[in-house]
């Protein structure tokens, strides 16, 4: 038993020890994309460490042996995470918030969960992911609606296919009216298809460009794809099976692509696809990808788009956003490194006002992984 358990710990520390880092380093440039990777100074090292330390500390007060000898403090952690911890793999920096945890953990077993969806989506923004399984009936929305969609375009999504208790919107015409370039599917599909500058890669060029180099593409990956449409004309249009991964931030986006038959992964951009190496055609970078997101998470994202593609896929970076200096220096070369083919590269300045305020460029690539690595 005190074997296993130090055993246990070792491997705690690693998983902990390769969670925190990437975790400082989300932190660390969330404001400002520094040049390339900065060399972590011995404070950072310092800093992780106590934090390693502490984790196990709290870690091991909190295991069943002492749980059970000792009197319990008012703020015992749930008996469900206890009981998960121990069979369930802990790869997820959630130890890092133990406050929303303990919440998030905190149920009646067998009976109806908290209805929290909210938490759920913070812990997973904070890289808690995946989110440790409950043994409770998740709320659904209380009348299915009668019929489903067959179409990916339908005219209308169903309202019932949603609970709405946490939006201010509690339709999808009240999304529509506020919220257009979330859920216009037609004015989504339009901007897929045009061409009216450099910037724009319509779905048929791209198809045709695969075609001529004679790249089959059946399969791919929309990060950050809201709902679903990049995915709804790849199936609709191509017979491409796309997944999509979106949050559910300040709308029920996860729902609106499950009801047009397509897949949402409810994942957040830090996490490593749930596809095997080598299995995708295609991997496409929305609008959510772009220099908010801190370079080193950044850099680790388009290795992992790198495992999950099979020689001679496409990487598509769809309007990427940066101020045009750091594209020069910092992301030019992040996406160079990868060795792919430039089969399309467009530079434009960002006109908006934020655009001209921070002389920000974006950016439209294809780009082809090469089929064999020297
Ligand atoms: C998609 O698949 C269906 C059924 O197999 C077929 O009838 C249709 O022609 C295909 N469409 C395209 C664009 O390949
Ligand atoms: C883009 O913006 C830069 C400065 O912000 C300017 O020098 C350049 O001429 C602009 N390019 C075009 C094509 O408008």
């Amino acid at each position: 038993m005190g074997f296993t358990m130090g055993l246990n710990l070792i491997l705690l520390v690693v998983m902990v020890a390769t969670n925190i880092l990437s975790l400082y380093h989300l932190s660390s440039t969330v404001q400002s994309p520094r040049p390339p990777l900065p060399a972590p100074v011995p404070d950072n090292l310092i800093r992780q460490l106590n934090t390693i330390r502490a984790t196990i500390n709290h870690l091991t007060r909190h295991s069943p042996s002492s749980a059970a000898t000792a009197k319990k403090p008012a703020s015992a952690v749930p008996q469900d995470l206890i009981l998960h911890s121990q069979i369930g793999s802990i790869v997820s920096s959630c130890h890092n918030h133990p406050d929303l945890l303990h919440k998030y953990m905190n149920y009646t077993p067998f009976s109806t969960c908290p209805f929290d969806p909210d938490l759920q989506e913070t812990l997973i923004l904070n890289g808690c992911h995946p989110l440790p399984r409950r043994r409770c009936f998740s709320k659904t929305p209380s009348k299915q609606p009668s019929s489903l969609p067959l179409t990916p375009f339908p005219t209308s999504l169903p309202d019932s296919g949603v609970i709405w208790n946490k939006y201010s919107c509690k339709s999808f015409t009240c999304l529509l009216q506020n919220n257009p370039t979330g859920f216009d599917l037609n004015a989504q599909r339009s901007s897929l298809l045009k061409y009216t500058c450099e910037l724009d890669l319509p779905i048929s060029q791209f198809m045709q460009l695969a075609k001529s180099a004679n790249s089959a593409i059946r399969l791919g990956i929309d990060i950050g794809g809201g709902t679903g449409t990049f995915a709804a004309v790849m199936k609709k249009s191509y017979n491409v099976t796309m997944l999509t991964t979106t949050m559910n931030v300040n709308a029920p986006y996860n729902e609106a692509v499950a009801l047009r038959g397509l897949v949402p992964l409810h994942v957040p951009l830090q996490q490593r696809f749930p596809v095997f190496d080598g299995t995708m055609d295609l991997v496409r970078c929305g609008r959510a990808v772009n220099r908010w997101i801190p370079v080193p998470v950044l850099e680790f994202m388009l290795y992992d788009v790198d495992r999950v593609l099979r020689a001679g896929g496409y990487l598509w970076v769809d309007r990427f956003f940066s101020k045009a200096v750091d594209l020069e220096k910092v992301y030019g070369p992040l996406i160079g490194k990868l060795g792919y083919k430039k089969v399309k590269w467009a530079v434009a300045n960002k006109t908006d006002p934020s655009g001209l305020k921070h002389g920000e460029v974006y950016l439209t690539g294809l780009l082809q992984k090469p089929t064999s690595k020297t």
